[in-house]
């Protein structure tokens, strides 16, 4: 299994290349599966949660080809098999994506049902009782969620709580259903948005996304298109902490600032300097002295749950005491143990991290739980004393595309180890 060794104490200073989001690029590549001509779906990340979902494409025996820069063109024509199975769900959660596209155009699909995960217990409740409003015939027995439907059709939806992939599995299911659909208390993450431009362009009829009520006409059918994956935010948002935790300065190109207005804004209060353009940020930190900042997270346009434990490292090196209140997921503090083990200060109360910061952080070997924990890990490395062995990085190569080259090119000290 491989490692990061990381020797701390390098300001970061450069220029580096936002990938395309992951969150964006798993459902927009579950979204082929509504139509039979081929997509090109372009600024794909090479990430292992990626090559799942291809995988899981495959499976079904749909034609997925990626050339060398990363565009992926997918024709399902070939598809024989309307299933995902538990060992690629239990490995990706978000396999689920596929089964409202399954389920409105083939009329039946057959999902594992995720189980719970290092963040929390996550079910999928809404995504079924969502379908089954809309007509669908759905049980759920030995562990898989079996899904049938003649013609799916159009309803309101309220969602109880905002869920992401909730929203987008529903949207998805929406766009071929018979008639009107509107979802209410829709999630309105640049994701979602994302996902509802991309089908747009293969022709369904979808307003209101990005706020909290979508509104979807039915159409009969939808045409492959060609397609660009939005800039990655929380893979923005990582390297801009990064920069800010080791005194340095950033350049981000293809970035997308209005995605992270509320994480620019923590880091100005935590005294960064920020500059942004259409597609870039740039953030100097030199010479300026970090503060402590107080953290809740809650869904877009808040602070999202997704940066949380990447701000507990900032606040455990900045100057002063803070909160880190957690308010998405029920389980999601499992870096704070290890980031003890670099000798960080900071006391568990509820869904609450109150962090107080320390001068100096010292490296140790330490455990990735998940992928955002093992974020937090690198960025605190990146500002302790000595060598961090971070084991269990599979978590990290999950969502960040080529992470030890990117912060070796902005001058960090970071060596992979097989
Ligand atoms: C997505 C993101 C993940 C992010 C999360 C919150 C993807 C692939 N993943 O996850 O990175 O951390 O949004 O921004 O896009 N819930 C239910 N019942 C449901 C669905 C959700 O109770 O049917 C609960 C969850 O347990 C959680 C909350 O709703 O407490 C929000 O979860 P949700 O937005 O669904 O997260 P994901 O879509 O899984």
């Amino acid at each position: 299994m491989d490692k990061l060794l990381i020797v701390g104490g390098h300001p970061l200073h450069g220029e580096i290349r936002i990938s395309g989001s992951k969150n964006a690029a798993l459902p927009i590549l579950a979204s082929t599966l509504l139509t039979e001509t081929p997509m090109l779906i372009k600024n794909v990340p090479h990430l292992r949660d990626i090559t799942t979902m291809v995988g899981l494409l495959g499976r079904m025996g749909v034609e997925v080809t990626v050339d060398d820069k990363l565009n992926v063109l997918v024709d399902t024509r070939t598809i024989n098999s309307y299933s995902a199975p538990y060992d690629l769900v239990k490995t990706m959660r978000a396999s689920v994506l596929v089964l409202g596209p399954l389920l409105t155009r083939f009329g039946q699909a057959e999902v594992s049902l995720p189980g719970g995960c290092a963040i929390g217990s996550r079910p999928v409740n809404l995504h079924i009782q969502g379908l089954r409003q809309m007509g669908a015939d759905i049980s759920v027995e030995n562990g898989y969620i079996r899904a049938r439907a003649e013609r799916l059709q159009g309803t309101t939806l309220y969602l109880d709580l905002v869920t992401v992939t909730g929203t987008e599995n529903l949207l998805m299911a929406a766009v071929l259903a018979e008639g009107a659909t509107i979802i209410e208390n829709a999630a309105k993450e640049p994701e979602v948005t994302d996902l509802a431009k991309c089908l747009s362009s293969m022709g369904a009829k979808i307003q209101g996304a990005g706020t909290d009520t979508i509104e979807i006409q039915g159409v009969e059918r939808l045409l492959g298109a060609e397609y660009e994956v939005l800039p990655d935010r929380i893979e923005a948002g990582t390297y801009l902490v990064a920069a800010a935790m080791t005194g340095g300065y950033i350049k981000l190109k293809s970035a997308d600032p209005h995605s992270l207005d509320a994480v620019l804004a923590k880091l100005r209060e935590a005294g960064a300097h920020i500059n942004t353009g259409d597609n870039w940020i740039e953030l100097d930190m030199r010479g300026r002295s970090l503060r402590a900042v107080d953290i809740h997270t809650s869904p877009y346009p808040a602070f999202p749950t997704d940066m949380q434990a990447q701000f507990c490292a900032l606040n455990a090196v900045a100057e002063g005491i803070s909160t880190v209140t957690e308010t998405v997921f029920e389980n999601r503090f499992m870096h704070v143990q290890e980031l003890h083990r670099l000798g960080a200060n900071i006391r568990l109360e509820g869904n609450t991290a109150i962090c107080t910061g320390v001068k100096q952080l010292y490296g140790a070997p330490v455990m990735a739980t998940d992928l955002r924990a093992s974020a937090s890990l690198v960025l605190a490395a990146l500002v302790a004393k000595g060598e961090t062995l971070v084991d269990r990085i599979y978590h990290l190569d999950r969502g960040y595309e080529c992470m030890e080259e990117k912060l070796t090119q902005l001058g960090g000290e970071v060596r992979r180890i097989p």
